[in-house]
Formats: structure tokens, sequence, C-alpha cells
């Protein structure tokens, strides 16, 4: 409890002031290749003024939507945009409670009371958000206003616990429809889903750009993507999105819920005994068959425990005492760059060591990352000897300093403080309206054009650049 109270103490932004500046730099230079390349600019002279404007409103809307947030700053209250209406609807009872009915039921339990329990697990968002908006509190310091009134709402939120849906059946089969005796069906699910929404007047208006889905589970809502592509998705990662599906812009990255219990201890080096600490699934697919390679060469590293194991309660028990003793954690990729290791690693003051090319991160325009974690690329991590030798080097005046600046961002990551993790994702949310907006009403006037695919994707960002593992 008292260390709810403290996480929910306004501490101080990660980021500086100067974030304005950063974002008007980046701007200025992704601009100048653009310009001196005249055949590009030419062939697709709207799109570029588009892409332009969106950068513009993005970067204005991003800086000044900080302020609020900011203790030491306040605006006046009258000055305060309105907060964005949201309307929540009201989805038949089998998109909500009923997901949760069957996963209990697929499991031996009893079924239909309306109290049935959410399970905890890592992808629960969609629990904290649906039980955040149906707060009955008057929502205090939210940044969202919910409505009643679809008319008088500027986004409408689709409550269905996706990720939960996935896992209904005890034996997980993507593009498997119904394990025997299960009798439920994710894939039916999410067509029904869209099938309700399509006979809704306010889903048709604007062809779902109003619209919030959660979908955290990387493999959530995976049938229906494109057909709720135009809408704010509520996502880990794009590992399973395609550029036309999703992005930074339009979407938020979602923090996973920690499945460990935070560490209430001292910042400190003397308890945390262990250099570096890794336990997880050894064999994943994809971006995450780097973790053997990892394994092989970490192994018999002093100092280093690197342990294979699955989600069980006894893992668990076993990742929080590692986590809570040793100095530095292992973030490799799993399946998708992301995974709830790297929260569980925060909360527990050890500091995370992402091996993971393509991660994305949460409020990123909050927590500036390379104070609180080191990034080593893949290419230079399964180098014999260099994730080790790097970490030595790192002095205990820097590990000091790395498990402060974690213990300060931490609250971001407290789904069950009502004042923390969901208020910041709706934050997040709200700054991709007046986008929306801009984007609701340009598709209005639009006419027929000759372009080629869709595309959401509208930062420059340098994939090519090689980040060293360069310490600050
Ligand atoms: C929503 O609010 C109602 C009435 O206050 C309450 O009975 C119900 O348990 C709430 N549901 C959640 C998910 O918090
Ligand atoms: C760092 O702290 C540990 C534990 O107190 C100590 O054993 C070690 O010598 C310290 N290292 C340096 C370089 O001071
Ligand atoms: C959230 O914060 C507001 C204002 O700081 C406070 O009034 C409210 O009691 C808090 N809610 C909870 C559940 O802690
Ligand atoms: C990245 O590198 C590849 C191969 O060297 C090159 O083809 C591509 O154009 C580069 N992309 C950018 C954005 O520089």
């Amino acid at each position: 409890m008292s260390e709810r109270t403290k996480t929910r103490k306004p501490s101080k932004q990660p980021t500086s002031p100067s974030s304005t500046t950063t974002t008007t730099t980046t701007i200025d230079k992704t601009l100048i290749p653009k310009m001196s390349s005249p055949k590009k600019y030419l062939l697709k002279p709207t799109l570029f003024a588009a892409s332009l404007a969106l950068l513009a409103l993005y970067a204005f809307f991003t800086t000044t939507s900080l302020f609020p947030s900011d203790p030491t700053n306040p605006p006046p209250p009258s000055d305060r945009p309105p907060k964005p209406k949201i309307y929540v609807y009201d989805l038949p009872r089998r998109f909500t409670y009923g997901v949760i009915d069957s996963y209990l039921s697929a499991r031996g339990g009893t079924t239909a009371t309306s109290a049935a329990k959410y399970p905890g697990h890592q992808h629960s968002a969609e629990w904290w958000l649906f039980a955040d908006l149906n707060r009955s509190d008057g929502r205090g310091d939210s940044p969202v206003e919910v409505v009643r009134d679809p008319e008088s709402a500027d986004l409408f939120y689709v409550p269905f616990f996706s990720s939960l849906s996935l896992v209904v059946n005890p034996i997980r089969a993507v593009g498997v429809v119904a394990a025997a005796g299960g009798g439920y069906s994710d894939e039916a699910m999410q067509e029904e889903l869209i099938e309700w929404l399509e006979g809704q007047e306010y889903w048709r208006r604007n062809g779902g750009r109003d619209h919030v889905f959660i979908a955290q589970d990387p493999n959530a809502l995976y049938k229906v993507v494109d057909r709720v592509k135009n809408a704010v998705l509520l996502v880990s990662d794009f590992g399973r999105l395609r550029p036309g599906q999703a992005s930074l812009v339009k979407d938020v990255i979602l923090p996973y819920s920690h499945r460990i219990n935070p560490f209430k201890g001292p910042v400190g080096v003397e308890k945390r005994e262990s250099l570096l600490f890794f336990m997880g699934n050894r064999y994943r697919k994809e971006g995450g068959k780097i973790r053997d390679t990892l394994f092989q060469i970490l192994e018999d590293e002093e100092e280093v425990v690197v342990k294979h194991g699955a989600q069980s309660r006894e893992s668990r028990r076993m990742a929080t005492q590692g986590m809570h003793s040793s100095k530095f954690c292992l973030h490799p990729a799993g399946d998708t760059p992301s995974a709830c290791r790297l929260f569980d690693a925060i909360v527990s003051l050890c500091i995370p060591v992402i091996v993971s090319d393509y991660i994305e991160l949460p409020f990123e325009d909050v927590v500036d990352y390379k104070k609180v974690a080191i990034f080593v690329d893949t290419v230079n991590a399964v180098k014999p000897g260099y994730l080790t030798s790097l970490l030595r080097k790192i002095s205990n005046e820097s590990i000091l300093q790395y498990q402060q600046e974690l213990k300060a961002v931490r609250r971001y990551f407290e789904y069950e403080d009502p004042n923390s993790t969901v208020n910041e994702i709706w934050r997040q949310v709200s700054s991709k309206l007046p986008l929306i907006k801009l984007m609701i009403n340009r598709e209005k006037r639009l006419v027929q054009r000759d372009l080629p695919d869709s595309d959401c994707s509208c930062i420059c960002s340098n994939h090519n650049r090689t980040l060293s593992a360069k310490l600050q």
C-alpha cells in the first residue's frame, strides 16, 4: 500500500523540457532527404503534405499534452483543453464477461456469475481499462470523460476481451477452430464482433477511425485486424502487424502487467549478487531463436544465472528471487519483440538488458529508456563474452543511478494503481484525437485517386542506424 502511495506521487518527469526541440529537430532532418528527392515529392504531393501536417500536429499535441502532468508548470485550469469524451459500447455479454465464463468453464470452473473474476495474466490491460471506464467515483484525474450519449462522444471504446478470448481453450492453437470439447471459437468471436459493429451507426460513420480496440496479445484480433486497422489499436508491439495495419503514430503501445511482486527494498548493489539473470523459455520461434544462442554463451559464465522455465507459480517464485537479487536482467526477444519480463525487471529494479532489435516501448514520449535500460543489438550480443564484459565494466555508481531512474518510472507500470498506468494509456489515446479528427475530415473530401496501397506509417525513422551499446 505504501508503495502505491509512493508511486502515485507526481515524480519528476524523466524527459527534460527540451523534448520540444528534439521533436522539431527530428522533423527537420527527415524533411531534408525528402526535399532533395524531387521525383518522389512530385509523385505523391498530397501524401507528402498530409504527412507534414500529421507530423506537425503530432509534435504539437504530444508536447502540449505533457504539460498537465508537469507538476512544476501546470497550466491555469481554464487553459486546459476539454477532456476527450469516450463512449463505451455496451457489447453483448458474450464479448466481455462471457469470455471470462468460457475461460473458467474450460478449466472446470463454475460459470455464469456476473461476478466472474478476470484471471490474472500478462495481457490483462483489457480488464484494467474496462474496470477503469466503469468506475463510479467520478474518475477524478482521468484524462478522458466517459459519456453515455454516443452523439457527444469523440472516441468509442470496444471492450472486447480479445487477449483472453485467444486463450479460452486451454491449448492455444492459432488458426485451429475450437479445441475438442471446448465449443468456444475465438475466430468466430472476432467475426461476430465485427458483424455486430457493422450494424452500429457510429462505427460506419467514420470507418471506425474514432474507435479504440485493445489487442494486447500479439495474436489478438488477428483474424479481423484488416477490418479494424483504421481504429486506434492498443498493442504490445508491432511484431505481427504490417505497416499498413498499425503504426506508432496511430496506435498506442501498452506495457504488459508485471507478473512478479515489486522489489520493496532500497537501491543498492550489496544484496544483488548475480550480475545477470534470465529465466524463461529457451526455445522460441522467429526473433526468439536468439534465446538458445544466448543460453549457450551465457550458461557457463560466472555470476550469470540463466534458467529455462515455462510459466508456472514455481517459476514465478524463482524469477522473483532471481530478479530481486541480480543487478541486470536479460530481455531477449520472444516470438515477438516484447515480453512481460521487461516489466517484471523494471518493478524489481533489475536493470533490463534489452536484446530485441525491433522492440517498441510504452509511453516513450515521457520515459527515456536509455536511462533505465541497456540496449544491445543482436549482432553484438551473441559474441561470446561481449555481454558480460560490457556489464562488468559498469560501475557501482552507475548501477545505483539506473536503479534510481527505474524507481522513478516504475509507477507507469502499475495497472493496479487506478491513477497510474490506465491514466497514462488514456492520455496516450487522447493525444491521437487531433489526428483522428484530421483524418476524418480529410477522408470526407477525398476524391477518387490513383494511389498504391494504404500506408499508416508517416514517421520516418532510420532503421539502418547501428546503435552501439554505449553507456551514458
Ligand atoms: C461496473 O459497475 C457496476 C455498478 O457500479 C458494478 O456492479 C460492476 O461490478 C462494475 N464492473 C467492473 C468491471 O468493475
Ligand atoms: C561494488 O559493490 C560491491 C558490493 O558492495 C563491492 O564488493 C565491489 O567491490 C564494488 N565495486 C567497486 C568497483 O567498487
Ligand atoms: C486518484 O487521484 C485523485 C486526485 O489525485 C484522488 O482524488 C483519488 O482519490 C485517487 N483515486 C484513487 C482510487 O486512489
Ligand atoms: C538500409 O540498408 C539497406 C541495405 O544496405 C539499403 O538497401 C536501404 O536503402 C537502407 N535503408 C535506409 C532507410 O537507409
